[in-house]
């Protein structure tokens, strides 16, 4: 099992390149299964849950082929439309090719996800929603079950904002007969990404980004090429380390267009930021202003960087009040970084964090892919060594986490 070994102190300074978003590529690979000719991607970022989507594809009968970022999918030979639980255990997203397979195949065989660390994660409103598309939907020994003729357009309404759901949903409804709208739809900029990609296979989709989304059904795709976008909340997680450590950086690659939230939370704990066409640079200040925050659905601050965020109210001046409300365990970064000496309170889903003057290096534990990035923060503004256990979480979402790091002037290492 590999470690990460960080000598902290160091401020980041210098330029690092943002890679394309994990949860745009994951949704947009599934799609492939919807036409029969060849999807091409661009700017995929090469991590580990993005191969295990490929393997998924491969042994479904997708023809892979992967040239640095670039992708092609070919699913013209759709013969095996089951993912298994063996694949499926190791990267929930998995849920994705239920959708697709759904309307293309007019059956699946899907393990359930099961639950991560960070909560439950049932699919509940995925299966509630392919049900009322016409599929017949059941759960046995682990696995959906979905088949149906040809799915038919229905009027959905999620009960909570669910991102997966909103997307399966959205492919789903593609090849369906009539006209689909999905009301209380995920806003986020990767359903966006997708819906941009579906069109360009044909798909007549509008209200995307908004929580209306309107699908009307045609009988077959066509292959595109489609460049994912840049990725959002590895942007956020290098402004939030740049800021924590006292630093100023230049990410290029990205764009502040979906951080408003987070841009908004790094200003008021006193950064310095300004945005360029296709780059951010961020300025830390001498000291930084604890901040509050609440994680809710897109436009609002995202719970993927409440970790790393709550990493950087460790070491701020004041005490920050952090709300979590999407997942309901999704606070296990903070006794790891209480044993680097932060002062943080849990009760429920709501966390004080009292900034102290240092936090000291230890060795701490991974749990998962947020929370590891938040010990590397941590880590990273520790006096002294800080060794981060189960580091295969940040491989599943982070691009060359070491070598951007180090381009940045960070002292760290993997050790065996
Ligand atoms: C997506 O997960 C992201 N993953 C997550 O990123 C992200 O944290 C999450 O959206 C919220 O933004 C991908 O896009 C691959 P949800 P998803 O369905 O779709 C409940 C990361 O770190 N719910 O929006 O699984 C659910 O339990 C990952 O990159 C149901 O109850 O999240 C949660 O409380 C972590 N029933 C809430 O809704 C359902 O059928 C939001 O979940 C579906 C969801």
């Amino acid at each position: 099992m590999d470690k990460l070994l960080i000598e902290g102190g160091v401020p980041l300074r210098g330029e690092a390149g943002i890679s394309g978003a994990k949860n745009a590529a994951l949704p947009i690979l599934c799609a492939a299964l919807l036409a029969r000719e060849p999807l091409t991607l661009t700017n995929v970022p090469k991590l580990n849950d993005v191969g295990t989507m490929l393997k998924l594809l491969a042994q479904m009968g997708v023809k892979v082929s992967r040239d640095g970022a670039t992708v092609t999918l070919d699913a013209a030979e759709l013969n095996n439309p089951v993912a298994p639980y063996e694949l499926v255990k190791t990267m929930r997203a998995s849920i994705l090719v239920l959708g697709p397979l759904t309307a293309r195949a007019g059956e699946a065989r899907v393990s359930l996800p099961g639950g991560c660390a960070i909560g439950a994660r049932p699919v509940d409103q995925h299966i509630k929603g392919l049900t009322a598309m016409g599929a017949e939907v059941n759960v046995e020994h682990g696995y959906v079950h979905a088949k149906v003729t040809r799915l038919k357009g229905a009027r959905l309404f999620t009960d909570m904002v669910t991102v997966t759901g909103t997307e399966n949903l959205m492919m789903a409804a593609c090849l369906a007969d009539g006209e689909t709208v999905i009301e209380n739809a995920a806003r986020e900029p990767e359903v966006v990404d997708l819906a941009n990609c579906l069109v360009s296979m044909g798909a007549q989709i509008s209200g995307a980004g908004s929580d209306v989304i309107r699908i009307r059904g045609v009988d077959r795709l066509h292959g595109t090429t489609h460049r994912i976008m840049p990725d959002r909340i590895e942007t956020g997680t290098y402004l939030c380390a740049a800021a924590a450590s006292g630093g100023a950086v230049r990410l290029t690659g990205t764009s502040t267009s979906y951080l408003d939230a987070v841009i908004d939370k790094l200003m008021d704990a006193g950064c310095e930021i300004q945005g360029e066409r296709d780059a951010i640079n961020l300025k830390a200040p001498q000291q930084l202003q604890a901040v509050s925050l609440r994680t809710s659905p897109y436009p609002a601050f995202p719970t993927d960087m409440q970790a790393q965020f709550m990493a950087l109210n460790t070491i701020a001046d004041g005490t920050a009040i952090i709300r979590e409300t999407i997942f309901e365990n999704r606070f296990m970064h903070a006794v790891e970084l209480i044993r680097l000496g932060a002062n943080i309170k849990i009760d429920g889903n709501t966390a004080v964090v009292k900034g102290v003057a240092k936090l000291d290096g230890a060795t701490v534990m991974a749990t998962d892919l947020r929370a590891s990035a938040s010990l590397v923060i941590a880590g990273l503004v520790a006096q002294g060594e800080t060794l981060i256990e189960r580091i295969y979480h940040l491989d599943r979402g982070y691009e060359r986490l070491e070598q951007k790091l180090l381009a940045l002037g960070a002292r760290v290492r993997r050790v065996k």
